[in-house]
């Protein structure tokens, strides 16, 4: 990392470097989420409203993580803040389902094409690990193809094959790898390979329409429509993650290309701020969960909390085609804004994404799937943290994505922040 940067981070930080320590000493790294660690210490924050994050060192910053896309309507939106609030006064974790769950359901049903039932949990990790679980069921089989860089979560199956520096599969069970096969992105070659050899062994294939942590790289259409022809021949259930990209669509990303996959797994935004996972699709599949016909057991203490799924559906009911296309404009305008400021700098940067998720690469050559991409966070560090000290918050690794609050202001913002940093780093 750049010296002189890192000089001024610790200068403005002093309150999160206290409170990291302490933390480390009580969590191991200080922290309990990998993806949000990085050098010196990440600064800890003490509130957010709106687009503006502000740390515990008073410092404000432009927030274009929005918790890896989660925070699609920025923090703390006032008709979010008051289901949720109004919900949970009036009782949570009941113990009993309430009518929330229906009314959640109904909204998501209604919009996405591939989903006539649905179920809910806590994180997009049960919302992928239940639906190929759903598949498993359905199939009777039990090897599952992804991408490889795919990010699905953090379940066994899963964590084989996502493009990370030095990632081992430590602390997985070595058979867990013999269950799982992985195809390239956007080639439709080797997908057909893949089935020629495995169709009929395959419980599913799953996968993003948009790379998400392996680089926002957007699917081509043709790929997903191969990946949907194949998976009817077979009768494999094509499952889509859009537990990020349903923020692309009125119906999700499906809609946006307009392949409509067996199964769907949900999450981070559709939970208006809370924990939240959801898995559904074809009514035959989602009848393995059916508690009366018992094929598939479906529990969770939290599943289809109430004061999360009143927070969902204000969230949904915000988040409308206008909101949507908006946000997906802004995201065009922010990547060939990028685009226009780095031609001036040394520095070769790519930008991809789709909509309004969107990443930076530090990199001379075409990035087409998440190994030519930013290899880990180490590359993009130094712009990380210069940016960081421009007031501009987005991964350590180069993602971002934008919320509802922001407009061209913001926009303009992140662009002169990349236009003062790559000067600074020259
Ligand atoms: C595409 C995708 N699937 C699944 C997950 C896992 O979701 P969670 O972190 O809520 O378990 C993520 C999280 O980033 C994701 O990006």
């Amino acid at each position: 990392m750049d010296d002189r940067s890192l000089e001024a981070y610790l200068a403005a930080t002093p309150r999160s470097r206290e409170l990291s320590e302490r933390a480390a000493a009580v969590m191991p790294g200080g922290d309990t989420r990998s993806v949000t660690y990085h050098e010196p210490y990440p600064s800890f924050v003490a509130s957010a409203s709106g687009c503006r994050l502000v740390t515990e060192d008073g410092e404000e910053l432009l927030d274009f993580l929005n918790n890896y896309t989660q925070s699609v309507l920025g923090h703390a939106p006032p008709a979010v803040v008051e289901a949720v609030t109004d919900r949970f006064a009036r009782g949570n974790g009941l113990g009993a389902p309430t009518e929330e769950a229906v009314e959640l359901a109904e909204r998501l049903v209604g919009r996405v094409p591939s989903l006539e039932q649905v179920r809910f949990g806590n994180s997009g990790t049960e919302a992928t690990m239940n639906a190929i679980r759903g598949a498993m069921a359905y199939t009777g089989n039990e090897t599952v193809l992804k991408v490889h860089g795919g990010y699905h979560g953090t379940h066994d199956t899963v964590e084989i094959a996502v493009e990370s520096a030095g990632r081992e599969h430590r602390g997985i069970p070595a058979d867990v790898e013999q269950r799982v096969r992985t195809t390239p992105f956007n080639d439709s070659e080797a997908l057909k390979t893949a089935f020629a050899e495995a169709g009929d062994d395959l419980a599913c294939f799953i996968l993003e329409p948009v790379l998400g942590v392996g680089g926002a790289i957007p699917a081509e259409t043709e790929f997903l429509r191969t990946a949907r022809d194949l998976t009817r021949n077979h009768d494999v259930p094509l499952v889509f993650d859009e537990v990020m990209t349903f923020r692309l669509g009125y119906g999700g990303a499906q809609e946006r290309y307009g392949v409509t996959p067996d199964m769907t797994a949900l999450g981070k935004c559709i939970g208006g701020g809370l924990p939240v996972g959801a898995f559904g699709g074809r009514a035959d599949i989602m009848s393995v969960f059916d508690p009366e016909r018992g094929d598939v057991a479906h529990s969770g203490t939290f599943n289809a909390n109430p004061a999360t799924m009143a927070g969902g559906v204000a969230t949904l009911d915000a988040l409308d085609r206008a909101a949507i296309e908006r946000l997906n404009d802004l995201g065009d305008q922010l990547r060939s804004g990028v685009r226009e400021a780095v031609a001036g700098h040394e520095r070769s940067i790519q930008v991809t994404g789709e909509g309004s998720m969107f990443q930076l690469h530090v990199t001379d050559g075409p990035v087409t799937d998440a190994r030519s991409g930013n290899p880990g966070r180490d590359a993009f560090g130094d712009l990380f943290m210069a940016l960081r000290n421009r007031g501009i918050f987005i991964a350590p690794r180069g993602m971002g994505n934008l919320s509802t609050p922001m407009s061209e202001r913001e926009v303009d913002g992140f662009l002169d922040a990349l236009d003062a940093s790559l000067a600074f780093l020259a």
